[in-house]
């Protein structure tokens, strides 16, 4: 065996192609080409409406007002103690959680309070199990931890929780869920009928092996919501055994500001094991002490979104040309993707093809479910207005051929 002076699993993912990536980089060639207004890139999950000013105006006073080594210096590993309190005490007003400080667990983003649960819980051996469509990095997160990750086909009419499949899938072997809602790359809401079944399944599941399944729940689009009537029930209200993971990346439109948290539900057996074993797996992982300034900022801020009117325009917008123009596509509740059946079946030649009228769009196959493009509605309405004639050719030139 050949010694290596380098992880291979670390190399082969460094240098794994990504095809959002590619796509964003294709746009700024193409850009310099023919001018930035003539490229319309739906690629990424990037948030284009400003954090709110408060926001703005939170970090200017901070920076002004307070002493430089407190404000920059260390927290806790865990998060500020009244960070946490006062974020605690937000959740229990909106959702009547029954959560304290010592519940909460601050952290650079969701990828982080993913990571840091998933190494908390996980050995090699144990399996991970989630629901296509999803965010491509689970899998590389459940990866790290030597578990083993599985997927559930996508249900590709409703696009809810194929839950008579999961209940199938699940062994001895499976420690976890992971589930998001409201959902990368669908826009689908799960409903809380899905949600109640999927928790009677894992509470069924769990008495069968005789240990807990946990249920966890990633939620940077909790408050990504475009009708009144959609409802996000908070999980760890439905499930005893969940770990809530959340950011503020889209919320607040912060997302180079990396803050996030862990929510350990009190309810959960061996509640103080496993908050320490989350203290553990962010100590091994090196996502201690999340960045100070910003959990003060967060701290000041609570119940703030940034303006999600804008985004309900640019759904509706894009949605209802697209579905005049012949396409077809789930009705995204929340979040800011639409998830577009592609015109051929091979949904990488369609973005191939979508290219010839400058659209970047991301084909589903990194999601886990093929046949679909995802389109970032992120962007300026603006820039949509402008690309609508191109969607219209490009249903058009299909119908020709
Ligand atoms: C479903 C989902 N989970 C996690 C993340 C990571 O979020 P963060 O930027 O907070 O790490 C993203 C980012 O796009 C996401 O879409």
């Amino acid at each position: 065996m050949s010694h290596s002076n380098y992880n291979q699993a670390m190399l082969a993912l460094g240098q794994a192609p990504s095809v959002i990536r590619e796509t964003f980089e294709y746009g700024n060639r193409r850009a310099q080409e023919i001018g930035r207004e003539n490229v319309f890139d739906f690629s990424l999950g990037n948030p284009s409406v400003p954090t709110p000013d408060a926001v703005q105006n939170t970090i200017c006073r901070l920076v002004e007002e307070t002493d430089p080594i407190q404000l920059h210096g260390y927290t806790s590993a865990i998060g500020a103690e009244p960070v946490r309190a006062a974020i605690a005490e937000d959740l229990n007003r909106r959702y009547d959680t029954g959560l304290s400080a010592s519940d909460l667990y601050m952290t650079c983003g969701a990828a982080a309070s993913l990571t840091i649960t998933l190494h908390a819980i996980l050995c090699p051996g144990d399996e991970c199990i989630t629901f296509a469509p999803f965010f491509p990095e689970y899998r590389v997160f459940v990866e790290a931890t030597g578990a083993q990750f599985t997927v559930i086909d996508a249900d590709t009419e409703s696009f809810q929780m194929n839950l008579a499949a999961f209940s199938d899938t699940i062994s001895a072997k499976t420690k976890a869920v992971m589930i998001n809602t409201p959902n990368n790359p669908t826009g689908v809401v799960y409903t809380e009928e899905n949600l109640q079944k999927l928790c009677e399944i894992l509470r069924r599941k769990s008495a069968e092996y005789g240990h807990p399944i946990y249920l966890i729940a990633d939620e940077p689009y909790r408050e990504l919501v475009y009708d009144a009537a959609t409802v996000v029930p908070y999980l760890t209200k439905l499930y005893a055994e969940t770990f809530v993971c959340y950011s503020y990346s889209k919320s607040l439109s912060l997302p180079g500001d990396r803050i996030g948290y862990i929510v350990v539900s009190p309810q959960m057996t061996d509640n103080r094991l496993l908050y320490a074993a989350i203290c553990g797996a962010g100590r091994a992982l090196g996502f201690v002490c999340a960045p100070s300034m910003m959990q003060q900022v967060v701290a000041k801020n609570l119940g703030l979104t940034a303006d999600l009117s804008i985004y309900r325009k640019n759904r509706d917008l894009l949605y209802n040309a697209l579905t005049e123009y012949g396409y077809r596509c789930i009705y995204p509740d929340g979040a800011f993707y639409l998830f577009v059946e592609a015109l051929e079946q091979d949904a990488n030649a369609f973005c191939q093809k979508a290219r010839d009228y400058e659209l970047l769009l991301v084909p589903s196959d990194s999601f886990g479910c093929k046949g679909f493009v995802r389109i970032s509605y992120c962007v300026t309405t603006e820039m949509i207005e402008r690309s609508l004639p191109a969607f219209q050719k490009l249903a058009e030139a299909y119908r020709k051929s």
